[in-house]
């Protein structure tokens, strides 16, 4: 996950600087967030829930929570929650009342084999490295329990990935300037250079320790879901 883009942190660096970054953008990030993806994020955070085939009162960790948007559509539909993130900005300006820790996804404060699933939406690309957060997602999930992420993408189709490069790359980065923090939602699209392929992300859940690994492309290949099961 190294980047050739000097804008983006030295891996010595990112975990600081990521969580600099989403405290200060944390008093407009919902806002920021629901403008710039027309909604389609609760969408996706639904899809997501509904894949994962959870049982009512599962206890589900929301990994790198942010406001809370997983936790509170989980608390709503009947499952109880746990939130965990690295900003104390974030978890300050949730916007429904939840559980909640700041701690780091890649040490996770939480007993092994635990809950029953774990969500994570749009923070693989902040994380310094990807093995040891799939590791520890597969200690703390009881053998059965479902993982499931959901993570920006790059739509495959020449005419959707043009007009998604102009309006992720381009004009994403001044609705962000505008609204919020100009390097922040700079920083937005040029972290997918973080991002693996979707195929090798799958291969680093399975020798994790998932089985059942599988993604799905949403909405034109601009979002992805990834599931596994605890083997
Ligand atoms: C783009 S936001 C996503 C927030 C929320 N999951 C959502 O869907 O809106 C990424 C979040 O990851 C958190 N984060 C980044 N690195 C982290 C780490 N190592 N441990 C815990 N949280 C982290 C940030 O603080 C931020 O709240």
């Amino acid at each position: 996950m190294n980047s050739p883009n000097s804008n983006l942190p030295s891996p010595s660096d990112k975990r600081e600087s990521v969580q600099t970054m989403f405290d200060r953008i944390s008093g407009r990030y919902d806002l920021v967030n629901r403008i710039m993806t027309f909604r389609l994020d609760v969408r996706w955070r639904k899809r997501l829930v509904a894949e994962m085939d959870l049982a009512p009162q599962d206890l589900i960790l929301d990994l790198a929570c942010g406001t809370g948007d997983f936790a509170a559509q989980l608390n709503s539909t009947g499952f109880r929650s746990i939130g965990i993130d690295l900003s104390s900005g974030m978890l300050e300006n949730a916007s429904s009342d939840f559980v909640r820790v700041q701690g780091d996804l890649l040490e996770l404060p939480i007993a092994s084999e635990t809950v029953d699933g774990c969500v994570c939406g749009f923070a693989l690309r902040n994380l310094v490295e990807l093995e040891s957060f799939f590791t520890e997602c597969a200690r703390v999930l009881r053998p059965g329990g479902v993982l499931g992420v959901l993570e920006v993408s790059e739509p495959k189709s020449k005419i959707l990935s043009t007009g998604h490069d102009l309006y992720f790359n381009k004009l994403v980065p001044k609705i962000g300037a505008l609204l919020s923090d100009r390097s922040a939602y700079a920083y937005l699209p040029e972290s997918v250079e973080y991002l693996p392929e979707t195929k090798d992300i799958e291969t680093l859940m399975t020798k994790s320790g998932f089985s059942k690994v599988r993604s799905i492309q949403l909405s034109g290949g601009i979002a992805q879901l990834l599931l596994g099961t605890r083997a």
